[in-house]
């Protein structure tokens, strides 16, 4: 999908579809749109009068305009309430529009920016179209044999404009909204990739591909490797599958000698079958997202490296699988963290926290100075906050609020949870200085504080996505499977920590 922008009279625009964006209750098109409208009788003057189309936001009504005008379809789209308009209404009527448009077949649409305009700057306008437009359109059909790939895949978008002062910015909102799309695709193709294919290993080397294509430092610890540094909580719980674990480590030098080093730590699980502790089959499938934290740090860095703001970022993936065998990590098992705490396993499902703390020790260690961990962590997030918010644990006011504002740029939404130290009395062992269940009471907020044991006075914010990582049907803008969700907050935020 290629989007540019275009000045044209609209009545004059080739497209096989022009897209018009009317607020809510508005009965007659404005000034913008009369001539569009003259010009292919009136039609849209009546459709906006009538009962069909009601302008609420996301909805859509397909109209053929019969050779009135160069354009075979006017696609008149639903904006909602003009006092609740914001950019991310614009991803998600955007996003709307493209899947209407797709059902049949339509190469070249053109947007009218009438309307659009109307809350964001002309950049902000240029990015949500772009990352409306390109998430919608996603699809993982690689594995269909019959598919043709372009099938009902639009090629080309035109924002078109009346004012030419505003296409630099549009141009590069456009831009923006490209990495920020691309590295949000490659988060969902990672996450819907099934774990015979999407290894440890293929994890890393993506890795590799991505660091290799924008010229960031990449180092891949092995298993030897990840066993010198001491990571006996990380190892415990590789040891049952045959596939050896990998330390990715992705190094962004943008900003100066001595400014804070952002660290990004992601869960990367390639699959999750509990373990000994082995989960019922019923939706065991779902485990092979469990590297949803991974893929969107991994996403994230690759919009970092595309788009390069001056920020310094160290980022950590932890990548293994949790598998039942002669060799796997036992209920009961102590083990010994990379910064030397003891952690007693009394459920080998709850692995997510003990690949990420041994990954949080050594990205302090790398020297980052503010720490954000993702992790599909708990099957409790999903119960709290479904697949709408993600959950977040913090110990420091200013970082979580920055957080929280990344993601609002991002049009994620975050909850945050409170992290009373109460709720550390049911991480406590008997025997060791952890465990790693606290019980099925407050089992989101237990798990982040479990993490935050092992983050010393560094501000850090963990982010649980396992409600927010795969959705299960399509909604507003999403598409059923991954989400890619963290990427563009983590971009966001790198971006917000520019001197
Ligand atoms: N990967 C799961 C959490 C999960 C559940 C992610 C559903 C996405 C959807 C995690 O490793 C896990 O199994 N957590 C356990 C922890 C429990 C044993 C303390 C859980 O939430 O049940
Ligand atoms: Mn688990
Ligand atoms: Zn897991």
């Amino acid at each position: 999908m290629e989007v540019t922008i275009i000045k044209d009279n609209i009545k004059d625009i080739i497209a096989d579809a022009i897209v018009v964006g009317i607020y809510e209750g508005i009965k007659s098109p404005g000034t913008d749109l009369t001539d569009i409208d003259k010009q292919s009788g009136g039609i849209i003057s009546d459709m906006m009068d009538g009962d069909d189309f009601k302008g609420k936001e996301g909805e859509t009504l397909l109209i053929y305009t019969l050779g009135k005008i160069p354009a075979k379809k006017i696609l008149l789209l639903g904006l909602g309430k003009e006092e609740n308009f914001e950019g991310d209404t614009i991803r998600k009527v955007i996003g709307k529009a493209v899947k209407q448009l797709e059902k049949s077949k339509t190469d070249r649409v053109a947007i009218l920016t009438a309307g659009l305009d109307k809350a964001v700057s002309p950049e902000v306008l240029g990015q949500c179209i772009v990352e409306g437009a390109m998430l919608a359109s996603y699809k993982f059909n690689k594995y269909k044999t019959d598919n043709d790939d372009d099938e009902n895949n639009i090629k080309d978008i035109y924002i078109v404009i009346m004012d030419d002062s505003i296409s630099d910015d549009i141009n590069r909102g456009i831009s923006i909204g490209s990495a920020l799309a691309d590295g949000t695709i490659i988060a969902r193709d990672l996450v819907n990739e099934p774990s015979n294919i999407l290894t440890p290993e293929a994890m890393a080397d993506k890795a590799v591909e991505i660091a290799g294509k924008h010229g960031l430092e990449i180092e891949i610890l092995e298993k030897k490797d990840i066993e010198k540094l001491g990571m006996g909580s990380f190892l415990g719980v590789t040891q049952g599958s045959d596939k050896p674990p990998k330390l990715i480590v992705i190094k962004y030098f943008g900003g100066d000698k001595g400014d804070e080093i952002l660290g990004l730590v992601g869960k990367g699980l390639t699959f999750d079958s509990g373990g000994i502790s082995i989960k019922p089959s019923s939706g065991m499938d779902e485990m092979k997202g469990d590297m949803g934290g991974a893929a969107a740090v991994l996403g994230a860095m690759n919009v970092i490296g595309v788009l390069k703001p001056k920020v310094n970022v160290i980022a950590v993936v932890g990548a293994c699988e949790n598998m039942p065998s002669g060799k796997a990590y036992k209920p009961g098992d102590i083990l010994t963290t990379m910064d030397g705490k003891t952690i007693e396993v009394l459920n080998t499902d709850a692995e997510g926290r003990l690949v990420l703390i041994d990954c949080i020790t050594y990205t302090l260690e790398q020297g980052a100075t503010k720490l954000v961990d993702l992790a599909t962590l708990t099957g409790a997030c999903v119960v709290a906050l479904g697949n709408t918010a993600s959950a977040l644990i913090s110990n420091d006011d200013e970082f979580v609020e920055r957080v929280k504002v990344a993601a609002g740029n991002a049009g994620e939404k975050v909850w945050q949870l409170p992290s009373y130290p109460e709720y550390k009395e049911q991480i406590k062992s008997d025997i060791a200085d952890l465990k790693n269940t606290g019980g099925r009471e407050a089992g989101t907020i237990t798990a982040g504080l479990f993490l935050g044991e092992f983050v010393g006075e560094n501000p850090w914010v963990h982010i649980d996505i396992a409600g927010t990582s795969m959705i299960t049907n399509d909604k507003s803008g999403l598409v059923k499977g991954a989400t890619g969700v963290g990427v563009r907050t983590l971009y966001h935020l790198a971006k917000s920590m520019e001197k």
